[in-house]
Protein backbone atom coordinates (compact mmCIF):
# COMPACT_ATOMS: atom_id res chain seq x y z
CA UNK A 1 0.00 0.00 0.00
CA UNK A 2 1.28 3.73 -0.73
CA UNK A 3 1.42 6.16 1.65
CA UNK A 4 -1.50 8.59 0.92
CA UNK A 5 -0.23 12.15 -0.10
CA UNK A 6 3.18 14.00 -0.65
CA UNK A 7 3.62 17.89 -1.04
CA UNK A 8 6.12 19.34 -2.05
CA UNK A 9 6.52 23.25 -2.15
CA UNK A 10 6.77 26.52 -0.61
CA UNK A 11 6.33 28.29 2.87
CA UNK A 12 5.99 31.68 2.91
CA UNK A 13 5.30 34.25 5.73
CA UNK A 14 2.39 36.28 4.83
CA UNK A 15 2.27 39.89 5.65
CA UNK A 16 -1.09 41.17 4.90
CA UNK A 17 -3.01 44.64 4.42
CA UNK A 18 -6.28 45.05 4.23
CA UNK A 19 -7.82 47.71 1.90
CA UNK A 20 -10.76 49.23 0.95
CA UNK A 21 -9.44 49.15 -2.89
CA UNK A 22 -6.09 47.24 -4.44
CA UNK A 23 -3.89 50.14 -4.71
CA UNK A 24 -2.80 51.25 -8.60
CA UNK A 25 0.48 52.60 -10.17
CA UNK A 26 2.36 55.04 -7.51
CA UNK A 27 -0.76 55.22 -4.92
CA UNK A 28 -0.29 55.25 -1.60
CA UNK A 29 -3.65 53.58 0.57
CA UNK A 30 -4.06 53.29 4.39
CA UNK A 31 -4.95 49.90 5.10
CA UNK A 32 -7.56 48.88 7.68
CA UNK A 33 -5.93 46.19 9.38
CA UNK A 34 -2.20 44.32 9.22
CA UNK A 35 -2.16 40.96 10.44
CA UNK A 36 0.65 38.32 9.55
CA UNK A 37 -0.27 34.65 8.44
CA UNK A 38 1.56 31.28 8.01
CA UNK A 39 1.26 30.83 4.11
CA UNK A 40 2.83 29.74 0.94
CA UNK A 41 1.00 27.57 -1.69
CA UNK A 42 2.85 24.39 -0.48
CA UNK A 43 2.33 24.99 3.20
CA UNK A 44 -1.26 25.65 2.42
CA UNK A 45 -2.11 22.63 0.60
CA UNK A 46 -0.05 20.57 3.04
CA UNK A 47 -2.01 22.19 5.97
CA UNK A 48 -5.30 21.83 3.62
CA UNK A 49 -4.69 17.99 3.23
CA UNK A 50 -4.24 17.49 6.87
CA UNK A 51 -6.67 19.28 8.07
CA UNK A 52 -9.19 17.57 5.79
CA UNK A 53 -7.79 14.10 7.00
CA UNK A 54 -5.51 13.20 4.08
CA UNK A 55 -2.22 11.45 5.99
CA UNK A 56 0.19 14.17 4.46
CA UNK A 57 4.03 14.54 4.20
CA UNK A 58 5.56 17.78 3.29
CA UNK A 59 8.86 18.55 2.13
CA UNK A 60 10.07 21.93 2.15
CA UNK A 61 12.84 24.47 3.18
CA UNK A 62 12.34 27.45 5.56
CA UNK A 63 14.49 29.75 7.75
CA UNK A 64 15.83 28.65 10.85
CA UNK A 65 14.25 31.14 13.16
CA UNK A 66 12.22 31.29 16.83
CA UNK A 67 9.38 31.79 14.20
CA UNK A 68 10.11 28.92 11.68
CA UNK A 69 10.39 26.64 14.47
CA UNK A 70 7.02 27.49 16.34
CA UNK A 71 5.66 27.18 12.50
CA UNK A 72 7.27 23.35 11.59
CA UNK A 73 5.83 22.91 15.25
CA UNK A 74 2.20 23.99 14.26
CA UNK A 75 2.43 22.12 11.02
CA UNK A 76 3.17 18.96 12.84
CA UNK A 77 0.01 20.04 15.55
CA UNK A 78 -2.20 20.13 12.43
CA UNK A 79 -1.16 16.76 11.82
CA UNK A 80 1.91 16.55 8.92
CA UNK A 81 5.06 14.71 8.82
CA UNK A 82 7.44 17.44 8.75
CA UNK A 83 10.37 15.27 9.01
CA UNK A 84 11.75 16.42 5.25
CA UNK A 85 11.19 20.07 6.16
CA UNK A 86 14.78 21.52 6.52
CA UNK A 87 15.33 24.66 8.17
CA UNK A 88 17.96 26.16 6.84
CA UNK A 89 20.92 28.40 8.80
CA UNK A 90 21.14 31.53 8.26
CA UNK A 91 18.31 31.60 5.32
CA UNK A 92 15.10 33.32 5.77
CA UNK A 93 11.51 32.01 5.28
CA UNK A 94 9.69 32.91 2.52
CA UNK A 95 7.71 35.76 2.34
CA UNK A 96 4.30 37.74 0.94
CA UNK A 97 3.32 40.75 0.72
CA UNK A 98 -0.37 40.62 -0.08
CA UNK A 99 -2.83 43.08 -0.07
CA UNK A 100 -6.76 42.06 0.39
CA UNK A 101 -9.68 44.67 -1.15
CA UNK A 102 -12.90 44.54 0.84
CA UNK A 103 -14.50 42.16 -1.78
CA UNK A 104 -11.74 39.52 -0.74
CA UNK A 105 -9.64 40.10 -4.05
CA UNK A 106 -5.85 40.33 -3.36
CA UNK A 107 -2.63 40.90 -4.88
CA UNK A 108 0.56 39.01 -3.72
CA UNK A 109 4.20 39.92 -4.57
CA UNK A 110 6.27 36.60 -3.28
CA UNK A 111 10.20 36.80 -2.09
CA UNK A 112 11.62 32.99 -2.33
CA UNK A 113 14.21 33.30 0.30
CA UNK A 114 14.94 29.73 1.73
CA UNK A 115 12.24 28.43 -0.88
CA UNK A 116 14.91 29.18 -3.62
CA UNK A 117 16.79 25.82 -1.97
CA UNK A 118 14.19 23.40 -2.97
CA UNK A 119 16.67 22.32 -5.60
CA UNK A 120 16.51 19.17 -7.72
CA UNK A 121 19.44 17.38 -5.96
CA UNK A 122 17.29 17.60 -2.82
CA UNK A 123 14.11 16.61 -4.35
CA UNK A 124 16.13 13.68 -5.82
CA UNK A 125 17.77 12.41 -3.00
CA UNK A 126 13.72 11.96 -1.44
CA UNK A 127 12.84 9.38 -4.84
CA UNK A 128 11.95 6.63 -2.22
CA UNK A 129 10.05 9.04 -0.23
CA UNK A 130 8.14 10.18 -3.42
CA UNK A 131 8.04 6.60 -4.76
CA UNK A 132 6.04 5.36 -2.44
CA UNK A 133 3.50 7.96 -2.29
CA UNK A 134 -0.10 7.50 -4.15
CA UNK A 135 -0.10 11.38 -4.83
CA UNK A 136 2.43 13.73 -5.49
CA UNK A 137 1.05 17.35 -5.42
CA UNK A 138 2.90 20.17 -6.50
CA UNK A 139 2.71 23.93 -7.04
CA UNK A 140 5.15 26.09 -8.45
CA UNK A 141 6.64 28.72 -5.59
CA UNK A 142 9.98 26.64 -5.84
CA UNK A 143 12.53 25.70 -8.27
CA UNK A 144 10.74 24.34 -11.42
CA UNK A 145 13.78 21.75 -11.67
CA UNK A 146 13.14 20.70 -8.58
CA UNK A 147 9.43 20.27 -9.26
CA UNK A 148 10.11 18.69 -12.68
CA UNK A 149 12.31 16.06 -10.74
CA UNK A 150 9.29 15.40 -8.20
CA UNK A 151 7.07 15.16 -11.18
CA UNK A 152 9.48 12.35 -12.86
CA UNK A 153 10.19 10.16 -10.15
CA UNK A 154 6.55 10.12 -9.11
CA UNK A 155 5.75 9.27 -12.69
CA UNK A 156 8.22 6.70 -13.11
CA UNK A 157 6.74 4.99 -10.25
CA UNK A 158 2.89 5.17 -10.66
CA UNK A 159 2.44 8.48 -7.72
CA UNK A 160 -0.63 10.49 -8.98
CA UNK A 161 0.61 13.90 -9.74
CA UNK A 162 -1.53 16.69 -9.26
CA UNK A 163 -0.24 20.14 -10.10
CA UNK A 164 -1.36 23.30 -9.36
CA UNK A 165 0.31 25.36 -11.41
CA UNK A 166 0.62 28.85 -9.60
CA UNK A 167 1.65 31.52 -9.81
CA UNK A 168 0.89 31.43 -13.52
CA UNK A 169 4.30 30.93 -15.68
CA UNK A 170 4.69 28.83 -19.07
CA UNK A 171 6.25 25.49 -18.33
CA UNK A 172 7.86 22.79 -20.25
CA UNK A 173 6.60 20.06 -21.92
CA UNK A 174 9.04 17.57 -20.15
CA UNK A 175 7.11 18.77 -17.44
CA UNK A 176 3.65 19.05 -18.61
CA UNK A 177 4.36 15.32 -19.66
CA UNK A 178 4.59 13.93 -16.22
CA UNK A 179 1.18 15.62 -14.85
CA UNK A 180 -1.77 13.42 -14.43
CA UNK A 181 -4.08 15.98 -12.90
CA UNK A 182 -3.63 19.68 -13.51
CA UNK A 183 -6.16 22.26 -12.03
CA UNK A 184 -5.23 25.54 -13.42
CA UNK A 185 -7.32 28.85 -12.41
CA UNK A 186 -8.76 30.74 -15.96
CA UNK A 187 -4.98 33.21 -15.90
CA UNK A 188 -3.38 30.34 -15.20
CA UNK A 189 -4.66 27.97 -18.27
CA UNK A 190 -4.36 31.43 -20.72
CA UNK A 191 -0.85 31.43 -19.53
CA UNK A 192 -0.27 27.58 -20.07
CA UNK A 193 -2.60 27.16 -23.73
CA UNK A 194 -2.76 30.82 -25.30
CA UNK A 195 -6.56 30.16 -24.55
CA UNK A 196 -8.54 32.98 -22.88
CA UNK A 197 -11.02 30.86 -20.99
CA UNK A 198 -13.73 32.44 -19.51
CA UNK A 199 -16.62 30.06 -20.54
CA UNK A 200 -17.74 26.37 -20.84
CA UNK A 201 -16.69 26.05 -24.39
CA UNK A 202 -13.12 28.21 -24.28
CA UNK A 203 -12.54 25.94 -21.22
CA UNK A 204 -12.64 23.15 -23.74
CA UNK A 205 -10.28 24.87 -26.00
CA UNK A 206 -7.87 25.47 -23.34
CA UNK A 207 -8.66 22.01 -22.36
CA UNK A 208 -7.89 20.04 -25.41
CA UNK A 209 -4.41 21.41 -25.05
CA UNK A 210 -3.26 20.43 -22.17
CA UNK A 211 -4.70 16.80 -23.15
CA UNK A 212 -2.27 17.39 -26.17
CA UNK A 213 0.52 17.43 -24.04
CA UNK A 214 -0.23 13.91 -22.10
CA UNK A 215 -2.53 15.80 -19.42
CA UNK A 216 -5.45 13.29 -19.02
CA UNK A 217 -7.20 14.80 -15.88
CA UNK A 218 -7.75 19.04 -16.38
CA UNK A 219 -9.39 20.65 -13.74
CA UNK A 220 -10.00 24.55 -14.60
CA UNK A 221 -11.28 26.99 -11.50
CA UNK A 222 -13.51 28.85 -12.86
CA UNK A 223 -14.40 31.43 -9.62
CA UNK A 224 -18.26 31.22 -8.88
CA UNK A 225 -18.87 29.67 -12.03
CA UNK A 226 -17.41 26.52 -10.71
CA UNK A 227 -15.01 23.67 -12.13
CA UNK A 228 -14.86 22.74 -15.52
CA UNK A 229 -13.64 19.28 -15.69
CA UNK A 230 -12.06 17.51 -19.01
CA UNK A 231 -11.01 13.86 -18.58
CA UNK A 232 -11.45 11.34 -21.05
CA UNK A 233 -15.27 10.31 -19.83
CA UNK A 234 -15.50 14.13 -21.26
CA UNK A 235 -16.19 17.70 -19.91
CA UNK A 236 -18.66 19.02 -17.56
CA UNK A 237 -18.93 21.91 -14.73
CA UNK A 238 -19.24 21.40 -11.05
CA UNK A 239 -21.55 23.86 -9.91
CA UNK A 240 -19.13 26.44 -6.95
CA UNK A 241 -21.12 26.64 -3.71
CA UNK A 242 -22.10 30.25 -3.22
CA UNK A 243 -20.58 32.22 -0.05
CA UNK A 244 -19.59 35.84 0.55
CA UNK A 245 -15.98 35.88 0.08
CA UNK A 246 -13.88 38.10 3.01
CA UNK A 247 -10.51 37.09 1.56
CA UNK A 248 -9.78 34.35 -1.72
CA UNK A 249 -6.20 34.07 -0.39
CA UNK A 250 -5.21 30.28 -0.69
CA UNK A 251 -8.76 29.43 -2.07
CA UNK A 252 -6.93 27.51 -4.81
CA UNK A 253 -4.78 25.93 -2.66
CA UNK A 254 -7.89 24.81 -0.18
CA UNK A 255 -9.31 23.23 -3.57
CA UNK A 256 -5.97 21.78 -4.82
CA UNK A 257 -5.71 19.94 -0.84
CA UNK A 258 -9.40 18.80 -0.38
CA UNK A 259 -9.70 17.71 -4.38
CA UNK A 260 -6.67 14.98 -3.45
CA UNK A 261 -7.60 13.78 -0.03
CA UNK A 262 -11.08 13.11 -2.05
CA UNK A 263 -9.36 11.08 -4.73
CA UNK A 264 -6.97 9.38 -2.28
CA UNK A 265 -10.02 8.06 -0.72
CA UNK A 266 -11.00 6.71 -3.81
CA UNK A 267 -13.59 9.21 -4.64
CA UNK A 268 -13.81 9.91 -8.32
CA UNK A 269 -12.84 13.34 -9.65
CA UNK A 270 -16.46 14.57 -9.89
CA UNK A 271 -17.17 13.54 -6.10
CA UNK A 272 -13.72 15.30 -5.18
CA UNK A 273 -14.27 18.21 -7.41
CA UNK A 274 -17.31 18.99 -4.96
CA UNK A 275 -15.71 18.26 -2.09
CA UNK A 276 -13.06 20.69 -2.77
CA UNK A 277 -15.77 23.55 -3.80
CA UNK A 278 -16.93 23.51 -0.65
CA UNK A 279 -13.84 23.26 1.12
CA UNK A 280 -12.09 26.41 -0.97
CA UNK A 281 -16.09 28.16 -0.50
CA UNK A 282 -15.30 28.00 3.35
CA UNK A 283 -11.89 28.94 3.19
CA UNK A 284 -12.89 32.30 1.54
CA UNK A 285 -14.98 33.29 4.05
CA UNK A 286 -12.37 33.83 6.45
CA UNK A 287 -9.19 35.73 6.43
CA UNK A 288 -5.51 34.33 6.13
CA UNK A 289 -4.09 31.55 4.03
CA UNK A 290 -4.09 28.32 6.85
CA UNK A 291 -5.60 30.06 9.14
CA UNK A 292 -9.02 30.27 6.60
CA UNK A 293 -8.44 26.25 5.78
CA UNK A 294 -11.53 24.50 7.16
CA UNK A 295 -11.77 20.96 9.22
CA UNK A 296 -13.01 17.78 7.80
CA UNK A 297 -16.07 17.75 10.04
CA UNK A 298 -16.24 21.74 9.11
CA UNK A 299 -16.65 21.01 5.37
CA UNK A 300 -18.62 17.54 5.38
CA UNK A 301 -21.32 19.88 7.52
CA UNK A 302 -20.85 22.69 5.50
CA UNK A 303 -22.00 20.08 2.44
CA UNK A 304 -24.39 18.77 3.98
CA UNK A 305 -26.53 21.48 4.73
O1 LIG B 1 -1.96 30.89 -2.70
C1 LIG B 1 -1.91 31.77 -1.64
C2 LIG B 1 -0.49 32.01 -1.21
O2 LIG B 1 0.19 32.66 -2.24
C3 LIG B 1 -0.31 32.91 0.00
O3 LIG B 1 -0.38 32.24 1.22
C4 LIG B 1 1.03 33.56 -0.26
O4 LIG B 1 2.05 33.07 0.58
C5 LIG B 1 1.34 33.25 -1.72
O5 LIG B 1 2.31 32.31 -1.82
NA1 LIG C 1 -9.06 32.88 3.03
Amino acid sequence: MKNPIFVLGSVNIDHVLNTPALPRPGETISGQGYSIFPGGKGANQAVACARLAGKTRFMACMGSDAFSDSLVQSFRETGIDTSLIEQIDGCNTGIALIFVDQQGENCIGISAEANARLTAEKVKSREADIAAAGFLLVSLETPLDGVFAAAEIARNNHTTVVLNPAPAQPLSDDLLGCIDIITPNQTEAEVLTGVAVHNFSSAEQAASVLHGKGIGTVVITMGSQGAFISDHSGTRMIDSVKVTAVDTTAAGDTFNGAMVVALAEGFPIDEAACFANGAAALSVTRNGAQASIPTRAETDQFLND
